[in-house]
């Protein structure tokens, strides 16, 4: 039996985190044995909010290494640029015409960010929901390992497939194929090391809040040091009055890779000042690989460029065959 396929991206917007990678890309990694697997860098998604031109292209090379680095194989995915298949901009648009407005509106994360926009707010932020769409239904994907976050903008690409089946296809000849959406329970939600009931994000202004992937020894131990923490001693997890010492021993457990009871056996009677240089030396042990694969890559001339242009081909032969099916059923007439 064929693989099932599995599609998920990371806009490049700045550096990633470690909730980027608990959060996904170590799950894509974990699971893509099993899967035929396409990972995209959204560059398109980045210019919905004000971006930079003159780091957008870095920025995207800089995610698609860090794929590699982090232990995405080759020979189970495929990695590419979204803006190197134009596709994905073409089916936006034929998605697009089919969505009604109110679905976008009524989207959680829209109403967030277009707060964050103020007066500022550009068509594409409201889009972004089905240009998403169209990224994972170009490619049939069965499967979208994406955070709790992003189960909304799933349940919309299926809405939009069943609205678009239902008006242009067959009974039993679906046009496109609905995806599930692939949650991973174990940590999947890191937050903030100086406020424990927020997301660790990359739009939060201060830089301490986060540990990025290619973040220095030196610069891991003084964010460790100068992170949120409480006068209780004793370490626990799941107390609902300290988010911040759950974050905390949930972030040791994923480092160091020990299962949850064991961490709480060993961590119940310690106090910051014993706990925080283990999570510190086990944070820097586990980026080493990372960080140290990551610079080989960078290092190595024409060779990320080489895997984007077989990405970028093999992306396209599938999506262009599935935009031609969804013109065809919309009456396009196709060039010949
Ligand atoms: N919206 C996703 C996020 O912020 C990124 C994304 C864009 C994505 N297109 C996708 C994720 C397709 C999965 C599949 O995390």
């Amino acid at each position: 039996m064929a693989k099932q396929r599995v599609l998920s991206g990371v806009q490049p917007t700045g550096n990633l985190h470690l909730g980027n990678y608990l959060g996904a890309i170590r799950n894509w990694v974990k699971g893509q044995h099993q899967y035929d697997n396409f990972f995209c860098v959204v560059d398109l998604h980045a210019i919905t909010v004000p971006h930079n031109p003159a780091t957008l292209s870095a920025d995207t090379h800089a995610i698609a290494a860090l794929y590699l680095a982090c232990g995405i194989d080759l020979d189970c995915s495929t990695i590419f640029v979204q803006s190197h298949v134009s596709a994905h901009s073409e089916l936006t648009w034929l998605l697009n015409c089919i969505t009604p407005l109110n679905w976008l509106t009524d989207m959680i994360q829209f109403k967030e960010k277009a707060v964050k926009q103020g007066e500022n707010v550009g068509v594409g932020l409201l889009d972004y929901p089905v240009l998403m769409a169209a990224d994972i239904l170009l490619y049939d994907a069965d499967k979208v390992p994406v955070g709790e976050d992003q189960k909304q903008h799933i349940e919309l690409t299926r809405d939009i497939v069943d609205r678009l089946n239902h008006q242009y296809g067959k009974p039993n000849q679906p046009i496109l194929k609905s995806p599930a959406p692939l949650i991973s329970t174990d940590g999947a939600r890191i937050m903030s090391l100086t406020d424990g009931t927020r997301k660790m994000s990359k739009s939060d202004p201060s830089d301490l809040s986060r540990i990025n992937l290619l973040d220095p020894p030196d610069v891991i131990r003084n964010k460790i040091k100068k992170c949120k923490t409480d006068p209780v001693r004793g370490l626990v997890f799941g107390d609902p009055e300290r988010p911040e010492c759950n974050n905390l021993l949930t972030l040791y457990m994923l480092m160091s890779g020990k299962s949850k009871q064991d961490v709480a056996a060993e961590c119940q009677d310690m106090g910051w000042g014993q706990f925080k240089p283990l999570l510190t030396e086990t944070t820097i042990a586990h980026l080493q690989p990372i960080q140290d694969k990551y610079k080989q890559i960078m290092d190595e001339p024409g060779y990320l460029e080489s895997v984007l242009h077989d990405g970028r081909q093999k992306a396209s032969e599938i999506a262009n065959q599935t935009l031609r099916r969804v013109k065809v059923a919309l009456g396009y007439s196709l060039p010949t």
